[in-house]
């Protein structure tokens, strides 16, 4: 299939574009390299066709799905705290994007599309585990402009008849997450800062938890739904079904990297939720998505990839 990946350079994007050429596929990249690296894409680069080019440009959108049968939309400026910092920014880059996106891609003729969304629409919900049918309650600038992606795309299939579909990430984490900013992931963060001997930062007390998914469980969920049938606008999802807390992960990294699980606290950030957990039944039914690789196993490959590329 001619597949378009947006964000294909980033860190999901890459690990995606990679799983799809060596399933055979035909992939374009779409990403204007704001986080992503082209040689995050390794292997298979030259396999890969990378248009430069930004998501919430009209032109842009247009040219890169010419010929395209499924978009794949996962460029992004993905950052609860930077979207609380720079607001405009962060709707630009997820709302603005995914509606420009879905317009070039319905003038196109796409007929899937499928969109990275985010566990942080649930937002203020207190019930645990989060289900699809719970009403979202935002809290953050990202988490608005995720959900609003999503409410496009429902009714683009509603209007258009385009087969979308938005998988609502949890946590994800894994090989090529970048470190390089204090809004990077937590993972990515602790796990260098103990390789290179630096303490870490917990805002709040540590006990807010998470549903982290290694990434190789998020590009299974998405081949799956590259195949699924009945996708008619649905939000689904994809994360592992299990909770673990910022201290428990903070000694599990500090146990593989001979570090000091020890950090220094600081208030708790604006827009941070407390707790994250995802049922994932309906990914189950509708998908036929399973979880491959579990937590442990998942961080294990992760501070290796960390200690070749950033370890002493
Ligand atoms: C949120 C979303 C996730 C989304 C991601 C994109 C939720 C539940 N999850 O993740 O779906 O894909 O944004 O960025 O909303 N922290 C520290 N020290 C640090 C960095 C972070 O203590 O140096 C804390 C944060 O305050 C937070 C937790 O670690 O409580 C996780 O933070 P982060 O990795 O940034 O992700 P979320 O904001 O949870």
């Amino acid at each position: 299939m001619k597949i378009l990946v947006t964000g294909g350079a980033g860190f999901i994007g890459s690990h995606l574009s990679v799983a799809l050429v060596k399933a055979g596929h035909d992939v374009r990249v779409l990403d204007n390299l704001f986080s992503g690296k082209r040689h995050n894409l390794g292997d298979v680069r030259g396999d890969v066709e990378i248009v430069k080019g930004d998501c919430a440009d009209p032109r842009a959108a247009r040219k890169a799905v010419q010929g395209i049968e499924v978009v794949y939309h996962e460029a992004a400026v993905p950052s609860v705290a930077r979207s609380v910092d720079q607001p405009s920014l962060s709707h630009r880059a997820n709302a603005t994007a995914t509606l420009e996106m879905l317009n070039a891609a319905r003038d196109a003729g796409v007929r899937r599309f499928i969109y990275a969304g985010s566990s942080s629409v649930y937002g203020e919900r207190k019930e645990s585990p989060k289900r699809e049918s719970m009403e979202p309650k935002p809290l953050s600038p990202y988490a608005v402009g995720k959900l609003m992606g999503e409410h496009y795309l429902r009714i683009f299939h509603e209007l258009y008849g385009l087969e979308t579909l938005t998988l609502r990430y949890f946590n994800v984490f894994g090989p090529r997450q970048d470190p390089g900013s204090p809004y990077s992931g937590v993972i990515s963060l602790f796990t260098t800062a103990l390789l290179e001997g630096r303490t870490p930062v917990i805002y709040g007390d540590g006990g807010q938890t998470r549903d982290f998914t290694f990434v190789a469980n998020v590009v299974a969920g998405n081949l799956k739904a590259l195949k699924a049938r009945g996708l008619a606008g649905q939000s689904v999802n994809l994360a592992t079904g299990r909770s673990v807390s910022l201290k428990q992960v903070l000694a599990a990294i500090a146990k593989q990297t001979g570090g000091v699980a020890k950090a220094t606290r600081k208030p708790a950030r604006k827009g941070d939720i407390r707790h994250s957990l995802a049922d994932i039944g309906l990914a189950r039914k509708l998908l036929g998505y399973r979880p491959l690789v579990d937590f442990e196993t998942g961080l294990r490959r992760t501070v290796d990839w960390y200690r070749q590329a950033y370890g002493a």
